[in-house]
């Protein structure tokens, strides 16, 4: 069998980002019964957000499971309500009761650390990927090697701009962050990409009908052996008719 013949890609659609969140708790229920997430990676943003309410509201036990975070802000004071490590706590590990001491988060004072934290604890069961509007994964902006570790990287002016809205004054977004890379994030078993808004179709359409390009990170995904994405009407409208053909309950 070729290696073409493995990958596994998934794309389907839901009548609302609240259906789509839903179909991604199912998949985390269903590997948790099977007793295959310990390292659960999770993403900030709004798309991922609705995963995490509706876990909460299943009452999905992650009581043994490990959170490893995407990505972090560089700059902001610790404890800032809008670093992600405040952001995972409040919207993931408390109403989910996971544990602080297995929530973790990259530090750009040593970001290699991560990629090997990861690999020591035996690599990430599923990964929960949000897509920037330029088609950035975690802060892995467009030009970022496909062949990245966790490492600090430079804020795109449009991913600081689309990301002022958490903040009082657009200035005060970071300009840095520490971000797993993308050869680091293609090494989870398993992603799951759940994407919602008008305002990112053209990147989910890029990457998964356009051309596979560093100049649109999400476009790597296909190489992945087992990707799902999970889009709202919204998200999937420039899909081709081709990748629609997965579309439920629409
Ligand atoms: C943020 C995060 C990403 C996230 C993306 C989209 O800046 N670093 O991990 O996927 O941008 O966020 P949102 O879903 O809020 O548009």
């Amino acid at each position: 069998m070729t290696l073409t013949a493995q990958r596994r890609t998934v794309t389907a659609t839901y009548p609302s980002a609240a259906a789509a969140a839903s179909a991604a708790v199912d998949v985390i229920d269903e590997l948790l019964r099977a007793g295959a997430l310990r390292n659960l990676g999770v993403a900030t943003g709004s798309s991922p957000s609705p995963v995490y309410r509706e876990m909460a509201r299943r009452r999905i036990d992650l009581s043994a499971v490990t959170l490893f975070a995407l990505d972090e802000y560089i700059g902001l004071p610790a404890g800032h309500p809008e670093t992600y490590r405040a952001v995972v706590e409040r919207e993931i590990a408390e109403p989910l009761a996971v544990p602080r001491a297995r929530v973790h988060l990259p530090d750009g004072d040593d970001p290699e650390a991560y990629d090997d934290l990861i690999a020591a604890r035996g690599g990430i069961d599923l990964q929960i990927l949000g897509i920037g509007r330029n088609g950035h994964i975690g802060f892995n902006e467009p030009g970022s090697s496909f062949d990245s570790r966790t490492r600090v990287v430079d804020l795109d002016a449009s991913t600081r701009a689309a990301n002022a809205r958490f903040f009082d004054d657009p200035d005060d977004v970071p300009r840095r962050s520490v971000t797993q890379g993308i050869g680091t994030i293609l090494e989870a078993r398993r992603l799951i990409v759940v994407v919602s808004g008008a305002e990112k179709a053209a990147a989910v359409a890029a990457a998964i009908d356009g051309p596979r390009t560093e100049a649109m990170p999400a476009s790597v995904l296909r190489e992945h052996p087992d990707v799902t994405w999970l889009l709202d009407e919204a998200a999937a409208s420039h899909l081709s008719s081709r990748s629609l053909r997965d579309r439920v309950g629409a």
